[in-house]
């Protein structure tokens, strides 16, 4: 599907941020990601766990079940499962097979976010989540803020193009936090393996709304802006800026931040968007709260409307890519190979189904 080939959805061995940890709990949390129902919720210890989200007798959904002990009973006919996906009580019998089973998904809580595998839970190694210091989402003086978890009517990849071309900062993003240098500044480049970055160092241009809505009375600075994508959904991106030269304060920080995207497929056409923000000002970082929700509804709005043209001019449409596309068309490019690394390697899952020569053995 567009914009990779036909057949291409997403990425499935990779981290995916699942949740903000402060949502999880001891209510059932019922997400759907990578087309998969999927329940969240904490065991009385505390562990955070992910469950399937579809009851496999007759597809209640387990989110809207309630949570006994650790077992989920499901509110249709009664039958429980516990944290590793294993049947425990099926009311309408004595016996529970041990093949009778939800699946269950590696979750790791790693800073403010619980990321799940949802692939070969085989693979899912912890090593691969960024590292929360590198990011700048953890160190001497930082707030970090969980900030919002938006529902988007749009395919995960449209947020993804958005993140990773910020020249759509100046225009989409004019009367905030962006001004045409946004734009007009060269981009520079950094490519390693799972990851895509680009940034872009201005100097002496024009201070965007946002430091007038916050009190700094400045009308040039020198700005850092870019953004650092570890595939396959997440993006942290930098901004900061200093006085310019010429300035009695030159070099001083007027402003520091970092701005975490967790991008998440939820269904073919839908997805989450998890955004939170360091600063070095807790005041300043409660401040962004509200400014920003506009800002990040400027994004939504956009991918929706994009969506709905999708949908009217089909799967495959001719794009007509300019300069500043280069680093979009590289993270597009990185996760094709790696969806095209896992169709090779897949061989087709067979369908667990339960006929009537299988009755025999549940009781
Ligand atoms: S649908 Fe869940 S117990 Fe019947
Ligand atoms: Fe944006």
């Amino acid at each position: 599907m567009y914009p990779f080939t036909e057949g291409s959805f997403a990425v499935k061995n990779g981290w995916y941020v699942a949740a903000f940890t402060h949502e999880l709990g001891r209510e059932l949390l019922p997400r759907t990601i990578l087309n998969e129902p999927v329940v969240l919720y904490r065991k009385e210890d505390g562990t955070a766990v992910a469950v399937g989200g579809r009851c496999p007798h007759r597809h209640f959904p387990l989110g809207a079940s309630c949570l006994k002990n650790d077992t989920i009973v499901c509110g249709y006919h009664g039958i429980a499962f516990d944290a590793d996906g294993q049947c425990v009580n099926i009311p309408s019998q004595t016996h529970t097979p041990k093949t009778y089973r939800i699946p269950t998904y590696p979750l790791v809580e790693h800073g403010i976010w619980a990321w799940i595998w949802m692939g070969d839970p085989e693979k899912a190694d912890p090593a691969l989540l960024p590292d929360l210091t590198e990011i700048g989402a953890e160190g001497e003086g930082i707030h970090l803020k969980p900030m919002y978890v938006e529902h988007v009517n749009g395919r995960y990849q449209l947020l993804n193009d958005n993140l990773l071309d910020l020249s759509h900062i100046a225009v989409l993003h004019g009367t905030s936090i962006g001004t045409m240098d946004n734009a007009s500044v060269p981009e520079e480049y950094e490519r390693r393996p799972g990851y895509v970055g680009s940034k872009r160092v201005m100097r002496n241009v024009s201070a965007p709304e946002v430091y007038r809505a916050v009190g700094v009375d400045v009308e040039t600075i020198d700005r850092t802006s870019g953004m650092s994508f570890y595939l396959p959904g997440f993006h942290a991106g930098i901004d900061e800026s200093t006085y310019p030269a010429g300035h009695p304060r030159e070099g001083e920080y007027i402003a520091w931040s970092r701005i975490f995207h967790g991008i998440t497929p939820e269904t073919y056409h839908t997805a989450h968007y998890f955004f939170a923000l360091a600063g070095t000002d807790p005041q300043a970082v409660a401040f962004m709260e509200d400014y920003l929700k506009p800002v990040v509804g400027e994004d939504k709005f956009a991918t929706e409307e994009i969506e709905k043209m999708l949908r009217i001019i089909g799967e495959n449409p001719n794009e007509l890519l300019i300069k500043s596309d280069r680093n979009a068309v590289e993270g597009r490019r990185a996760l094709q190979a790696m969806i095209d690394a896992e169709r090779d390697l897949d061989a087709p899952v067979p369908q667990a189904s339960l006929h009537d020569k299988d009755m025999a053995s549940l009781d």
